[in-house]
Parts: structure tokens; sequence; C-alpha cells
């Protein structure tokens, strides 16, 4: 099935059958457990993968993934969409990630991604996994000190999900970017803290806005975890948050089972509406968040 014609600076990418199925053979003799324990392995699937595309798939990926006007990728792998095949699906992003960077360790998980469950009722500590609540714009990584280059989220199964397509939005196109990048606020230092499911017990501080190599506005962003000092810094973010959740330029992008988005965790912004509740619902996904390592630092 194609993808739908959503934005153009997101590449639509799909692996044949055929050479999905010749990855995962060349993979076979190494079980996930193998990927943790042994972070090499995760450069071995990665190189198994690229060789598959002629050397072609490495650049292909850090070319999309730092231009900015693109910044942005959907990848699905033909024959790989059941819930049975979550291993395999892991071993795929694995491979993806690890062509383009290197996956940080996951504090929710404590590995280097983490596979997580959406169902019906929710008792957690954030809005990460409640189904009647849109998951807002934001970048990752907000209340880490680790570089969060890339975010990656997979689909590994779903049943009963009516909505709760991703979210995203790219930078340059929220017609309000200059206004909030040049506001006094926008490069103040602020708090950043989590809930305890993240597992980051630790206060982070940083500002909101920061420019690239190239002078150009960058977020480190999420309305959760930023803790305003005072009034004006409370409601500078309350209006922040309200104009990029009203921005045109904000798009869903459906994400079907086995498929994979992977977007510039600088330049844009993601987040998941809100889906309709239903008894069985059950939704799985993946994430794994890294920093880059471009070609030419070889
Ligand atoms: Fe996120």
């Amino acid at each position: 099935m194609p993808f739908p014609a959503v934005s153009c600076r997101l590449l639509q990418l799909r692996f044949s059958a055929e050479l999905t199925q010749r990855f995962l053979q060349q993979c076979s003799g190494w079980p996930v457990q193998a990927l943790e324990y042994k972070s090499m392995l995760r450069f071995r699937v990665a190189k198994i993968l690229d060789e598959l595309c002629g050397g072609q798939l490495r650049p292909l990926l850090l070319t999309t993934l730092l231009g900015r006007e693109q910044g942005a990728l959907l990848i699905a792998a033909d024959g790989l969409n059941q819930v049975e095949q979550a291993d395999d699906m892991v071993r795929l992003a694995t491979a993806i990630a690890h062509l383009i960077g290197r996956s940080n360790f996951d504090s929710m998980s404590g590995q280097y991604y983490a596979r997580f469950v959406v169902k019906n009722v929710d008792s957690s500590d954030s809005y990460l996994r409640k189904p009647d609540k849109p998951l807002e714009l934001h970048n990752d990584g907000t209340y880490v000190e680790q570089a969060t280059d890339y975010v990656m989220m997979m689909k590994i199964d779903e049943q009963n999900m009516q909505g709760g397509d991703s979210l995203l939005l790219h930078l340059d196109d929220w017609p309000q970017l200059e206004t909030f990048f040049h506001h006094p606020l926008a490069r103040r230092s602020m708090r950043w803290a989590s809930p305890p499911s993240k597992n980051a017990p630790q206060n982070v501080y940083h500002p909101i806005f920061s420019t690239d190599e190239c002078g150009r506005p960058v977020m480190s962003y999420i309305d959760q975890f930023v803790q305003p000092r005072d009034f004006s810094e409370g409601n500078w973010l309350a209006d922040l948050s309200d104009a990029l959740e009203n921005s045109p330029a904000k798009f869903a992008l459906p994400v079907p089972v086995g498929s994979l988005l992977l977007i510039n965790n600088h330049f844009w912004l993601h987040g998941r509406d809100r889906f309709t509740p239903h008894p069985d619902l059950r939704r799985e996904l993946m994430r794994q968040r890294g920093y880059f390592t471009p070609l030419c630092g070889q």
C-alpha cells in the first residue's frame, strides 16, 4: 500500500520484501538480546543493511536527516507488519539508527531502545500513554544531558485504534517562529524536570531556542517538563504552547504497523493526536533516540 502524500519535507522509503528477508536472514544469528548486550553488533547489523542497499542507504539517510529542507523519513519494509515480528522490527530499526549515529541509553527501559504499550486505561504520570489527551508538540531529550539529534518511533502493534496519528511541525513552517525566537526569554536558561517514570531525577538547565552551525533556529522544548521560574516565564511558555498547537502548518501522519518515523529532533516538533477510547485498544511503540555521526566525521 502506498504512503499518503502528506508533506514534501518527509521522504518516504520502502524496503522490498526480498531485501527485508535477506537482511533478517543475515542477522538471524543475533537475537535482540545480543544487540542489547554487545553495542558493536548494532553497527554490524547497520553495515549489513547498508551493503544490501549497495552502500547508498547511509548517505541517503544522513543527507535527508541533516538537510534542513527535509530532516524526516517514513520508512517501511514489505512483509514486516505483524506484532509477532517485533524482534525483527527492532533489528531493522537498530540497523537504520546505527547508520546515522548511535542510540542513547533510554532510562525508561534501561536499554538503547524502549518498547511501550498504550492501552485504554492508563495510570502513568505523563501524557505519553494517555488515550484521551493529545501529546502536544515537543522535542525529545529536553530533560537529559545526552545529545538527542534524532528521534525514531516505530509502530509495532495497533488494535482498535481510531485517531492517535503522529503530529508533526517543521520549525521553518511555523508562522510565529520569528516572534518567539527573537523574544528575550527565548535564550534564557530554564529548568527541566521529569516525572518519576522517566528515571531521570536530576534537573537540567537550558534555553528553549538556540541556533545551528548556520545560525538557523533550533528548539529544545516540551510543555510537560519545563519548570518556569516565575509569572513571566510561565505565561510566555503558555503563549508558546498555544502558538505551536494552533499552527496551521502542523499536520497529522498515520504511521502504519511496521513503519517507522525518523526525524531531526532539532527542527522538527512531534506529538500525538488524541484517540477514541475502546475497551480493547492496544498500541505498542518502539523508540530510539540518539546522536548523529555524520560521514565527514569518520
Ligand atoms: Fe516525544
